[in-house]
């Protein structure tokens, strides 16, 4: 079976932006493929983060996406760090990127703008980690929402500038986008992207945020000039609502303008607030039992490292030999 990858760094909570950009096709995929997936808590160190907070992002994480569908039974779920070879393929892989490569990624351009105080090294190699997570287990593809489509196309060129440089050692991999979702937009500001770690969180709509704090996002969300729930390019407060309705009532977009061709803004605010919050609600009563239950969660970590570090040893293998390291 092909093989599936994909990562979610802890940095903050989970949004429904992750959900329905990402962890949607993750738990579609786990039907039909071989999943890898990780929470990518060694990523989550390039930005100032607590280590309590580092903590507990982590494990709420992990919960997180057992509770969302992403079961360990038909998938392979562990956390970055409990696997060494990330970071030494990672290593070897710095040396096969270019400075300049690296330089235009447009995180890395915005991520410093916005904190100038800390462009650390990390911050600036970060994509070449991310490389080496997919390459390592020679995944074929990679479910992921748009703002990660150009750290995929630079894993592309790593594992084909590797590959011809050598003889063929990495699977070269696809990313897999959602059709409608690919990129959801912040509720306060729709031109950017609904982030976990914005600094007004309240255009962001986390997983575990309650029904009140949900149903007051969507009613303040900013719309666009006009009345028509219609999905436009001149509308992208109205379009980013439209698309979230649709994911999750299962509705295509056609359909969402249909239903709400009578109704004002603040009626069609309130109906994506409501169906939201009825699919989190669902989903927190499992998180929580899941979250509680310690025993269960070190097992699932304990099985997916011991698996996940057999997969990568074997590749890490077959690239330092290629490189020319003598190997005991
Ligand atoms: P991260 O943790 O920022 O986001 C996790 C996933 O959610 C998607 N996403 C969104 N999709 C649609 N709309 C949004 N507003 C939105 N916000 C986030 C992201 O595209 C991503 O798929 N570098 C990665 C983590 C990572 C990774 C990997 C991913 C580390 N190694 C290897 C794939 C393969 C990141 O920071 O994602």
């Amino acid at each position: 079976m092909e093989i599936v990858y994909s990562a979610l760094k802890p940095t903050g909570k989970l949004t429904i932006g992750n959900y329905v950009g990402a962890i949607k096709n993750m738990v579609a995929m786990t039907e039909n493929y071989d999943c890898i997936y990780t929470v990518a808590d060694l990523h989550s160190i390039t930005v100032n983060i607590p280590p309590a907070e580092l903590r507990e992002n982590t494990l709420d994480m992990f919960s997180l996406l057992i509770a969302l569908g992403i079961d360990p039974e038909k998938c392979l779920l562990f956390l970055q760090s409990h696997v060494p070879m990330h970071s030494e393929l990672a290593w070897i892989l710095n040396c096969y990127t270019q400075f300049g490569e690296a330089r235009r990624m447009t995180q890395f351009k915005d991520k410093s703008a916005k904190a100038p105080e800390n462009v650390n090294v990390g911050l600036f190699a970060y994509p070449v980690l991310m490389a080496a997570d997919i390459l390592l287990y020679q995944a074929k593809y990679v479910p992921i929402g748009k703002d990660q489509q150009q750290h995929l196309e630079l894993a592309r060129t790593i594992a084909e500038r590797f590959n011809n440089r050598y003889s063929p050692t990495f699977v070269v991999p696809e990313g897999i986008f959602p059709k409608v979702g690919a990129k959801i937009a912040s509720l306060i500001d729709p031109t950017a992207k609904m982030g976990k770690t914005d600094e007004n969180a309240e255009g962001t709509v986390f997983l575990l945020d309650d029904r009140d704090t949900v149903m007051r996002k969507f009613k303040r969300a900013v719309t666009d000039s006009g009345a028509e729930i219609i999905f436009s390019p001149e509308k992208p407060g109205i379009s980013n609502l439209i698309t979230i309705y649709s994911v999750f009532s299962g509705k295509s977009i056609k359909e969402t303008e249909t239903e709400f061709q009578n109704a004002g803004y603040a009626d069609f605010k309130s109906a994506v607030g409501e169906i939201v919050s009825d699919f989190l609600a669902k989903l927190q009563s499992e998180y929580k039992r899941i979250r509680s239950d310690k025993a269960y969660l070190s097992e699932v970590m304990q099985k997916g490292a011991t698996s996940a570090t057999h997969l990568a040893q074997k590749t890490l293998s077959k690239v330092m030999r290629k490189v020319g390291f003598v190997r005991l």
